[in-house]
């Protein structure tokens, strides 16, 4: 949508509302001198919108209480030189509230911009808005399946964590959750696969979720299953954020799946690439320079146990 360049989010939000009850606006058509100095003008006020129908002009302020102080006298001054323009301002709280009565979030909260790490990845893949509705999908589905059986959701360290933690916020039901971790490949004494850490709980009986972030090869999963059937659950199954079946080596059963990508390396939203890029809020596809270029230096991801 193209548009006046918003100095401020909540700006543009609150435009929309205005848009919405058919409100005519103008944002910052016009400049007030404030003081004059040897035929300079020493200071300005633009207000922020101005509403032609009511003939009313808003200042939006979401600052800090300091510059609230400093713009209130500005209005002020504004009244005392042009008594003929009606003008109010809109403190925060006032704005928040307007935001929030028509559904929409505290606009002050800007999304931090991850183009730093994003440099080294292809394209994101799934945007932080997908990722958000798989995962309630998912935390839907779990809970008209498990309502009554108060299911313990097993998660494997370490990328697992972002997305058990938003899926269980999904799930209004009585639930628990464990952690388990295991050895990676290429690392000392890792000759084979084992359980560096184990579940808390006994499992016996128990309705049993193994979370997982990404099944690949199936290979891992494979033996946390085997791991975990030996200790007869009452039911066990699988719940994978992202299945990258084209690169399935060995078939396991999966109940739950978000997403299903193809061949490529992901990273982002916990998943990892060399301990990098868990902070990334969506999943994005790593360009494959970007792990051939410095394979010599530790094995790529798909030759090495990848980092969990
Ligand atoms: P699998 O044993 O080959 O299925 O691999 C499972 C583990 O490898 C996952 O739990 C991840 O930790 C890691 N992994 C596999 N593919 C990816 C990826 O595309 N990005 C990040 N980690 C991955």
């Amino acid at each position: 949508m193209d548009g006046p360049l918003f100095a401020h989010p909540s700006e543009r939000e609150f435009a929309r509302i205005l848009d919405f009850y058919r409100i005519a606006w103008q944002y910052e058509p016009r400049s007030f001198i404030l003081h004059e100095q040897d035929g300079q003008v020493s200071e300005m006020f633009t207000p922020d919108f101005y509403l032609p129908d009511l003939d009313l002009y808003l200042e939006l302020t979401t600052m800090r209480q300091r510059l609230v102080t400093k713009k209130n006298r500005k209005l002020r001054r504004l009244q005392e030189l042009y008594p003929e323009i009606n003008i109010r301002l809109l403190y925060k709280r006032d704005v928040y509230e307007l935001l929030a009565k028509y559904g929409y979030h505290p606009a002050e909260v800007e999304p931090p911009q991850f183009d730093e790490l994003l440099r080294e990845a292809k394209h994101i893949l799934f945007p932080e808005r997908q990722v958000r509705e798989t995962v309630r999908r998912l935390g839907m589905e779990l809970s008209g399946d498990y309502a009554d059986r108060h299911p313990l959701l097993v998660g494997v360290l370490k990328g697992v964590t972002f997305f058990l933690a938003d899926l269980i916020r999904q799930m209004p039901i009585e639930l628990e959750i464990d952690f388990m971790a295991i050895s990676q490949l290429g690392t000392r004494g890792g000759s084979a696969v084992r359980i560096v850490k184990d579940l808390e709980q006994d499992i016996a009986g128990r309705h049993v979720v193994l979370v997982e972030d990404i099944v690949d090869t199936g290979l891992t999963l494979r033996f946390l299953l085997g791991y975990l059937a030996q200790r007869q659950p009452a039911s066990l199954e699988v719940c994978t954020l992202v299945d990258k079946q084209p690169r399935r080596l060995v078939d396991v059963p999966i109940r739950y799946v978000g997403f299903q990508v193809g061949d490529e390396f992901l990273v982002g939203y916990g998943l990892d690439f060399r301990r990098r890029y868990r902070n990334l809020p969506f999943l994005s596809a790593l360009k494959p320079e970007t792990y051939r270029a410095d394979a010599t230096a530790e094995p790529g991801p798909y030759t090495s146990a990848q980092a969990r």
